[in-house]
């Protein structure tokens, strides 16, 4: 039995490549940030609003424990997902795929992008540079494998990751 989490950060290509991957491996799909918006019944930039980002943090550690319960699946989390220490004591014991993806990269594939409220800023770059800065040690910490995705395209990722299981 198989529960896989794929963290990394904004951009990186979670949600995409953990559909084709649960597709493979024929597991549940479930995205963290789908599932605060169903739960919600509204959508990331109104919880952002309305809530804050802590009222964010804490749905978000909220369906991260549901999640986890799950015997298996393929789980995409929220860029954010390891700024918790809760969240990531949660993830320690689990299998943690991480995505890594240049700053370049980030910024072109969330370009014009209107749903993340982060990067709703004169300068996403920036944002994007320093979350790196603060996050990539603790997405490394909790991970039990790294890809890169610059120039990989999703489906060979996840391809590539479904023969391990
Ligand atoms: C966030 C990433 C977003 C979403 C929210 C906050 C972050 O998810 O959870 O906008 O803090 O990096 P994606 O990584 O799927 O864009």
């Amino acid at each position: 039995m198989a529960l896989i989490v794929l963290v990394g950060p904004m951009g990186a290509g979670k949600t995409t490549v953990g559909t084709l991957l649960a597709k493979k491996l024929r597991l549940p799909f479930k995205d963290s940030d789908a599932e605060i918006e169903a739960r919600t019944g509204a959508d990331i930039p109104w919880i952002f609003d309305v809530e804050g980002e802590q009222g964010f943090r804490d749905r978000e550690t909220q369906v991260l424990k549901d999640l986890l319960a799950m015997p298996e699946g393929v789980i995409a989390t929220g860029g954010g997902i390891v700024m918790r220490e809760e969240n990531r004591v949660l993830l320690k014991p689990v299998q943690v795929v991480y995505l890594r993806a240049s700053l370049n990269e980030q910024l072109r594939r969330t370009a014009n992008d209107r749903k993340r409220p982060l990067l709703q800023t004169e300068n996403p770059r920036a944002v994007l540079e320093r979350l790196m800065t603060i996050r990539d040690p603790l997405y490394r910490d909790i991970a039990t494998q790294i890809i890169e995705t610059d120039g990989a395209n999703s489906r060979s990722i996840a391809t590539k990751l479904a023969r391990q299981y």
